[in-house]
């Protein structure tokens, strides 16, 4: 089975494929043309819609290196034949944590503290109002997606003896709050929920000024979830705070949020542990596997 991929994922599973070409640049202009001979894709970021797929006539599975596949078009795939699959379970914990950690730096003034130290600012003694807190413990925590991520941070939450609400479609579990609530409600708002058309921009304008003043946003999830404008305006006014993995148009970063200081700012790491990266391999390399063996893969979306 001809592979095409983004690059060389990271760990000892990748070596278990044995014809695997690598993209130039992204997709469409990475394949260098029409690819009669690629009968798989293993992704990373790109963008799979019916432009890219009319490169690769005879592919039959796109392996996407994340559990988010948002960047791929699943009906126009299926309306070809072309099974999705992604790596689901694997990064919960690597997700949740890093959660946690924007959570509790946005809350304990981690990285202001640490630029502090460094600098020679701190005159020792009292601590500058500068990095007084908000207390974490006894708090409320809205989470927004009660799926495997969302759940896994709930179960952190409850270690740190936060109160703990959730909105999810389905309800009905104790906690359960209409989005709105939640938001009104929380000291800290935290996004699990894939990016699909129902959740694009589901925080808009109206929906961040229901968040409390001093509360935290944080988004582990997708930027696009997010107006992201109307972010910017909400953390340049200082009304709120946010600790933000990902971004509307990454690697671009809204050049206003680089100097604030109730924002703490990470490129996208929720999965980047070692052990989750290559267990990500692991996953994507035994769906792809299994398509060669003209069975069904274990993670289709
Ligand atoms: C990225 C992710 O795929 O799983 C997801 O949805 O966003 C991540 O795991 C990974 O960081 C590679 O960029």
């Amino acid at each position: 089975m001809k592979i095409l991929a983004s690059r060389r994922f990271p760990g000892p599973a990748w070596a278990e494929l044995t014809d695997v070409d690598y993209l130039a640049e992204q997709l469409p202009q990475g394949a260098g043309g029409r690819r009669d001979e690629v009968d798989a894709l293993a992704i990373v970021g790109e963008r799979i819609d019916d432009e890219a797929l009319d490169l690769f006539p005879s592919l039959r599975i796109v392996a996407n290196y994340g559990v988010g596949y948002d960047s791929i078009d699943v009906d126009a795939c299926a309306a070809r034949g072309v099974v999705v699959t992604n790596t689901p379970g694997v990064l919960t914990d690597a997700t949740a944590d890093l959660t946690f950690a924007l959570l509790l730096a946005v809350r304990r003034r981690v990285v202001a503290g640490d630029r502090a130290v460094r600098n020679g600012s701190w005159k020792g003694g009292w601590a500058d109002p500068d990095f007084l807190g908000k207390e974490v413990s006894g708090s409320t925590l809205g989470i927004v997606g009660l799926g495997r991520i969302g759940r896994a941070v709930a179960q952190r939450a409850e270690a740190f003896e936060m109160r703990v609400l959730h909105h999810s479609r389905t309800g009905g579990e104790e906690g359960w709050r209409e989005l709105d609530e939640l938001l009104a409600e929380a000291d800290v708002v935290s996004l699990h929920v894939p990016l699909t058309s129902e959740t694009h921009a589901l925080l808009d304008d109206g929906r961040l000024a229901l968040l409390r003043d001093g509360a935290c946003l944080i988004n582990t999830a997708r930027g696009q979830i997010v107006d992201e404008p109307a972010l910017v305006r909400e953390l340049v006014s200082g009304r709120i705070e946010a600790g933000l993995d990902v971004f509307a148009h990454e690697p671009e970063v809204p050049r206003e949020l680089l100097g604030l200081p109730n924002v703490v700012l990470t490129p996208h790491v929720g999965s980047a542990t070692e052990e989750t990266r290559e267990a990500m391999t692991r996953v994507l390399v035994d769906n792809l596997l299994a398509v060669e063996r003209g069975e069904a893969p274990p993670n289709p979306v």
